[in-house]
């Protein structure tokens, strides 16, 4: 093959070298500076006259840039949401989405816990009251947080990571597991992770600890609000990996403030990367920058399987984790 005959393609976000040196061996790589995100017309101008674009959940594929990008065939997504697409619209323009689902899930798993466990016991809050230098003496009650073992978690989205949390809960810590989703599991896997099915209310109103893995889509805005937030144990713990929105962020910072529920662990927020500043100016909350699926193997598997669904796609016309495979059908 020669370089010419290539199909174009952008890497929408910096990736790592290993990533872009296996899609140079298929195609002609318009990379992205390392700190650059492009604007919304920058992305535009960038993706003219290529087949393919490697996306994050930051680059928002919508039907104006489909119009605008008529060679674009496919966007690779290195993110296992995917709300920054439009699938309907990229189905009309004949654009195949693919994620990165799998190749995340204990990862994100182990991290949801570690946001549990820091936020449920003051993990944050009592290290920056100690590099304050307010640590003169120990007593009782120091940064005295919740019980994690043997208390009820509650897990709103059980997809494959609200599963594998499920497990690490009941298996681990002894925890009575309650979830609630769009569609109750099979009987085998409730007893995989020794989770009971439960309406939200009963979730809300039971949980312990409570965690949100559900996707982000416009029914699911806001599923956590003030009036959600009164429905909670004023002991509880709130920890949201999903996506920014799910949770009403000024109304969880209020809570917090008012003391409505203990504590809240947050890895993704509302406009990220901008945070709430009433978030900011509460103690009771753990903040973290979108990291849960961050290992290093981790993302280097993420980022491969956008890569290979790049290439299995404009090379061999198939995808291995296609969101809408209609797309491929109708170009066969
Ligand atoms: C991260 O948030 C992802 O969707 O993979």
């Amino acid at each position: 093959m020669t370089g010419a005959s290539k199909p174009a393609i952008l890497i929408a976000r910096a990736v790592f070298p290993e990533v872009e040196s296996r899609l140079r061996a298929h195609f002609e790589v318009e990379t992205t500076p390392a700190g650059m995100v492009w604007s919304p017309d920058e992305l535009v101008q960038r993706l003219q006259g290529k087949s393919g674009v490697l996306t994050t959940g930051g680059e928002r594929i919508d039907a104006g840039l489909l119009a605008a990008c008529p060679t674009l065939r496919i966007a690779a997504n290195l993110a296992v949401g995917y709300n920054n697409f439009d699938l309907a619209a990229m189905s009309v323009a004949g654009v195949l989405g693919t994620n990165a689902p799998d190749v995340l899930t204990e990862t994100t798993a182990d991290f949801g816990f570690a946001l549990l466990m820091a936020t449920a016991r003051r993990v944050t809050e009592s290290e920056r009251f100690l590099r304050a230098g307010q640590w003169n003496q120990w007593s009782l009650d120091l940064f005295a947080g919740a019980e994690v073992h043997g208390t009820t978690l509650g897990i709103l989205g059980m997809g494959r990571i609200g599963r594998a949390i499920a497990r690490r809960g009941a298996h681990g810590f002894g925890m009575q597991v309650l979830y609630h989703n769009r569609s109750r599991l099979d009987e085998a896997s409730e007893a995989d992770c020794r989770a009971r099915y439960v309406s939200k209310a009963e979730l809300l109103a039971q949980a312990d600890h409570l965690v949100l893995v559900l996707p982000y889509t416009p029914e699911a805005h806001h599923s956590i609000g003030a009036a959600e937030i009164a429905q909670m144990k004023p002991s509880a713990t709130l920890v949201n990996i999903a996506r920014g929105g799910i949770v009403d962020d000024a109304a969880l910072a209020r809570a917090l403030r008012e003391r409505r529920i203990a504590a809240a662990g947050l890895d993704v927020f509302e406009g990220e990367p901008r945070v709430h500043p009433d978030l900011l100016n509460v103690p009771n909350v753990v903040l973290t920058p979108h990291i849960a699926s961050a290992t290093l193997p981790t993302r280097m598997a993420m980022a491969m399987l956008a890569a290979d669904n790049l290439i299995a796609y404009l090379t061999e016309g198939r995808a291995l984790t296609p969101l809408n495979p209609d797309v491929i059908k109708a170009a066969t």
